[in-house]
């Protein structure tokens, strides 16, 4: 019936489909939605009303509640029009049966027909959801089969042009399955047919579309919203399965080494990592993490030497504990932190100084904590010492000298040994060790000088000290001590030791005895320094001593005789002229120098203005010529002082007898002033004769020696007085006839007996009572006659001159 009914109202829209006459009432139905105007239905053929009466009995259509008007008739010709839109869904919403009731007055006679139209649905109307969009929020672990109901669709028509299906977009996820409720409303039902990822697709967009079953068909649509909500179901993730990093040791705290990254695929809670380090023991961290971050620092200083690399685990876990872990290598690099230690394995301290170049001294060892070249240590030692060092074994060298040593130049070394490692920068270290040298006596005491000299005036006091002598010996304490001693000798025979003596602590020289310049004038000794060591060393060393003259002897007046009671009698002929030599007065001092420089002088004469005497040559001569009124027998008294400090003097008489002949010398007796009737007196007199004779001749036969070589005549007395050797005294000083004195320790010893007119000159000859000058401790006085030719023995001692040779005469 539908079915026509519709293909009816499509076909036939203004056709009455069907007139009712229920009790005069009439019954329409029509579509709604109809044009105002359009006809429902001729009402006046349907009820046979007269058309012409229709407006004289003032048709017209009411409604019983006097509700809106929906139709009106047209008078002229009788049909019941729309007058207002009739909207089925407004009139009757779901009702299946939509009538309108509508009543047709009529007056004079007043009729009422009552008229029901019945208002059939159209399409008109499209499925509607009540939202935009359905909003669903779906956990991602949601298994499959799940289903999620979906909100209806509304359609204000109703039947078949109600909702009537859904159909759901194409999508992976999700198939629809429509439902029916109970009032037979269709719905939809979401169905999970493969499970969702929210890590793969966090939301999906559904386009949902209902469709009624109106002819043209109408749809409506609705988009699903869905949000796909997040399982914890990933774990973290670490970038790296191993992370490796390295780290110079000594870096600062708060480096940074390295961060871990770890990703969740979870969002949220699910998603939010916390890093963690495992700790295996409660052992003090190095590193720290920030659990945050992942990043790893610094916590602690890193000493290479104690730990070179570090392994540790680290963790990562999501906010419901998930976890998942990852190793750190951290590999430490060295620096070159370390210097150098010097250790002294073994020192020999001290060392002789005899020990041989090349000796070892000591063992060093050098380490160094670092690695590899930080590692590498070259060793030395400062240049001016006489050591080296040696490497033997790996890091291990010998100190060892390189040349002799001696401690007494330089006792004590500081021996600075450094060590450097070959790091970059390189650190060095060094250790000085103090080294003494010990003392071997190597050295033997050795004196200031070469000789000493020591000078002592004669008579001098046993016990006075003559001079000092030193050694210096540069070893150690007792090796270094000198003690003095005399080496045994004798001088003149005697021993030494009863000359000198020595004191053995200070080298103090001390005269044992008095010493007589006359007896010698100087001698050698040896003396020796030897120092404690043992064996000792020793040195020696010569002492010369010099005596020097001191004026203790007076003039000795060999002629004429001092005793002046002998009649020694010069004869001075009558005819003698003024400055003719009449006699000589020869004295000699043993003493040397000025203070055996004699001088000569006449204290009292007979005729003082008659003889004068040579001051220092003691020749008498006349001062005028003789005559006749002089006395026959004149008496001198001479005078002899040497030039000593204070002087020493003696002094003689000289008888001078003027006559040509000495048979006239009758009273012989009566010249002398202290004539005494001696017995001896007549003995005197021949002794005196022969004497004078012997002198004549002896002077007689060397003139006509000295004449007949130089072919020259002399006067008689023109001459010099010689004098007997046998007068002469040893150790004459030298007085030559000028007076100059030569030094006092010439030894240039010679004898002159006049004046430079003289052409004698005496040299004495010694006999083996007299000390000679150049004599020599050595030798004993047997030995003297040598000496004159070895006398270029003795350095000290000047070279005798005899200055006069009678050969080169
Ligand atoms: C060695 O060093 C010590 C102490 O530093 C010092 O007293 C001494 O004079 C030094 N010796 C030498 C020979 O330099
Ligand atoms: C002196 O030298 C000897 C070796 O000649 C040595 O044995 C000794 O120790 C030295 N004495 C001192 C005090 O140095
Ligand atoms: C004294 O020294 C000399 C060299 O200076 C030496 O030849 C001599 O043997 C030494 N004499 C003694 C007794 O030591």
């Amino acid at each position: 019936m539908g079915c026509r009914k519709r293909a009816l109202l499509f076909g036939l829209a203004f056709i009455f489909l069907g007139i009712d006459h229920v009790n005069g009432d009439l019954s329409y139905s029509i579509p709604e939605e109809m044009k105002r105007g359009s006809v429902i239905g001729n009402i006046a053929k349907d009820l046979g009303l007269d058309l012409g009466r229709l407006s004289i009995r003032k048709a017209r259509i009411d409604t019983e509640d006097n509700s809106a008007k929906y139709c009106g008739i047209n008078l002229n010709t009788g049909d019941l029009i729309v007058q207002e839109r009739i909207d089925r869904e407004g009139l009757c919403a779901k009702k299946a049966a939509c009538v309108l009731k509508q009543e047709l007055v009529l007056e004079n006679p007043l009729e009422l027909h009552r008229i029901s139209i019945r208002v059939q649905d159209i399409n008109d109307n499209s499925p509607q959801f009540k939202e935009e969009s359905l909003q669903f929020e779906i956990q991602e672990s949601a298994i499959k089969g799940a289903q999620f109901m979906l909100d209806e669709a509304h359609d204000g028509d109703i039947g078949e042009n109600a909702v009537q299906d859904y159909s759901l977009q194409q999508n992976d996820h999700f198939q629809l399955n429509v439902k029916i409720k109970g009032a037979g409303r269709k719905y939809g039902e979401l169905i999970l047919k493969k499970e969702l990822d929210r890590e793969d697709k966090k939301e999906l967009m559904l386009l949902l579309t209902a469709f009624d079953g109106g002819s043209p068909q109408r749809s409506g649509t609705v988009v699903i919203h869905i949000t796909v909500l997040d399982a914890n179901d990933n774990v973290p993730v670490f970038s790296q399965a191993v992370y490796k990093a390295s780290l110079p040791e000594n870096s600062p705290l708060d480096t940074l080494v390295i961060k871990v990254c770890a990703t969740d695929a979870d969002d949220g809670i699910h998603g939010e990592i916390t890093y963690g380090l495992d700790h295996v023991s409660d052992e003090k961290q190095v590193f720290s993490l920030n659990s945050k971050t992942g990043e790893v620092k610094v916590s602690e200083t890193i000493d290479y030497e104690k730990e070179s690399s570090y392994e540790m685990q680290i963790s990562a876990k999501d906010g419901l504990g998930l976890a998942s872990y990852t190793t750190v290598l951290i590999e430490i690099s060295d620096m070159n932190d370390n210097a150098p230690v010097i250790f002294m394995k073994s020192f020999t301290n001290p060392i002789p100084e005899n020990v041989s170049p090349g000796t070892e001294v000591g063992i060093v060892n050098v380490q160094d904590r670092d690695s590899a070249a930080n590692r590498q240590v070259r060793c030395s030692i400062q240049q001016n010492v006489p050591f080296k060092l040696v490497s033997s074994i790996k890091n291990y060298y010998s100190l060892v000298t390189t040349g002799q040593l001696d401690r007494e130049l330089e006792s004590d070394y500081n021996i600075t040994i450094t060590a450097t490692d070959e790091g970059s920068p390189p650190l060095s270290s060094s250790k000085t060790v103090q080294l003494s040298v010990a003392d071997i006596n190597d050295n033997p005491p050795v004196f200031e000088e070469q000789s000493y000299s020591a000078y002592v005036t004669e008579n001098n006091k046993a016990g006075s000290t003559l001079c000092s002598v030193t050694a210096r010996d540069p070893d150690w304490r007792q090796n270094g001590t000198v003690i003095y001693s005399l080496l045994p000798g004798d001088v003149n025979g005697a021993p030494v030791s009863s000359y000198l003596s020595v004191n053995g602590d200070t080298g103090v020289v001390h005269a044992v005895r008095s010493f007589d310049y006359e007896q010698f004038r100087s001698f050698k000794v040896h003396v020796m320094a030897r120092d404690n060591g043992s064996p000792p060393l020793s040195s020696n060393v010569t002492v010369s001593v010099f005596v020097s003259d001191v004026n203790d002897n007076s003039p000795q007046i060999l002629y004429p005789n001092p005793e002046g009671n002998s009649f020694m009698t010069e004869l001075v002929p009558k005819a003698a002229h003024g400055g003719s030599l009449v006699s000589k007065v020869i004295a000699v001092d043993a003493d040397s120098g000025q203070n055996a420089w004699l001088s000569y002088h006449i204290v009292k004469s007979t005729d003082p203005g008659l003889f004068t005497i040579g001051l220092h040559s003691g020749e008498i001569r006349t001062q005028r010529d003789i005559s006749e009124s002089d006395s026959m027998k004149q008496n001198l008294i001479v005078s002899v002082k040497d030039n000593g400090q204070p002087s020493l003097s003696a002094t003689c008489s000289m008888y001078l007898l003027i006559s040509d002949n000495l048979a006239e010398v009758p009273e012989l007796k009566d010249i002398s002033y202290d004539e005494k009737n001696s017995k001896l007196t007549s003995y005197l007199i021949i002794a005196l004769v022969s004497v004078s004779t012997f002198f004549v001749t002896f002077i007689i036969i060397i003139l006509g020696v000295r004449f007949c070589r130089r072919r020259k005549p002399r006067l008689l007395f023109d001459g010099a007085v010689a004098i007997p050797s046998a007068y002469l005294p040893p150790n004459y000083a030298d007085v030559d006839g000028t007076g100059i004195l030569r030094s006092t320790y010439n030894y240039d010893a010679y004898l002159t007996t006049g004046s430079r007119t003289s052409d004698f000159k005496f040299v004495s000859s010694y006999n083996d009572n007299t000390l000679p000058a150049d004599q020599t401790l050595r030798k004993s006085p047997s030995d003297f006659a040598e000496v004159f030719g070895d006398c270029d023995d003795s350095p000290q001692f000047h070279r005798f001159e005899p200055l006069w040779d009678p050969a080169e005469r």
